[in-house]
């Protein structure tokens, strides 16, 4: 069974959505630990309810980022962590993380990237006037928001959107797709090349769109 480790800096709607889709069985996997860089991310509250392991590490107790990192890294290895979830987690992951875990670290950004990466993805997409975006799934690289996309999930920027109302629309896919992807990496179905994600064996997925639920 696979054995994930989390990340978070904040309210961890994300990191819930993979813990109900461990307890429901349609993610054979198990959250092994909960790390979080803020010691009052709402993240810990659910780790705490589902009797998750979680630590707190604070940046500012390293000399450098790096040093930061290679401890995450440490523990995660300790708890023996096979895929790193970002969920909410708000830094741009260093060198000594990614080298520990090649490939096996996933991240979650709110807009149909390579569009609109950083913070307020949903907000740079309004200010923009695009009238799709969404949410993307994608192996983590040292770059921010950058690496292979896994899945994609559009959404209509509607008139009227405000940031709320669209960030609303997005996290309703964000907490579909995480988990699918958590799923297809769990079953060895994802095969990468160069940037390129292929699913294998997986039709409704391979188009890269998650149609909306019928209303
Ligand atoms: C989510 O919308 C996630 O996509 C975003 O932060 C939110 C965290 O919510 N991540 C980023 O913007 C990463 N660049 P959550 O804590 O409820 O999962």
């Amino acid at each position: 069974m696979l054995k994930i480790g989390v990340l978070a800096s904040g309210r961890g709607s994300n990191f819930q959505a993979i813990i109900d889709a461990v307890e429901n069985k349609k993610l054979k996997a198990s959250v092994e630990i909960l790390i979080t860089d803020n010691l009052s991310a709402f993240a810990i509250e659910r780790a705490k309810k589902h009797n998750i392991k979680h630590i707190f590490i604070n940046l500012k107790d390293f000399a450098t980022k790096d040093e930061f990192f290679k401890r995450i890294a440490n523990e995660m290895k300790s708890c023996g962590v096979e895929l790193v979830i970002l969920a909410g987690f708000m830094r741009i992951v260093r060198k000594p993380l990614i080298d520990a875990f090649p490939h096996r670290i996933m991240n979650i950004h709110p807009a149909l990237l390579p569009s609109f990466p950083g913070l307020h993805g949903q907000k740079q997409a309004l200010d923009y006037g695009v009238k799709i975006s969404g949410c993307t799934v994608h192996f983590v690289d040292e770059g921010m928001d950058t690496g292979p996309v896994i899945i994609q999930a559009a959404v209509p920027v509607l008139p009227g959107d405000t940031e709320d109302t669209l960030s609303e629309r997005i996290l309703v896919f964000e907490h579909k797709i995480y988990p699918e992807a958590v799923m297809l990496f769990s079953e060895g179905r994802l095969e990468i090349k160069g940037n390129i994600v292929r699913i294998k064996d997986h039709p409704q997925v391979s188009s890269n769109i998650v149609n909306p639920p019928n209303r």
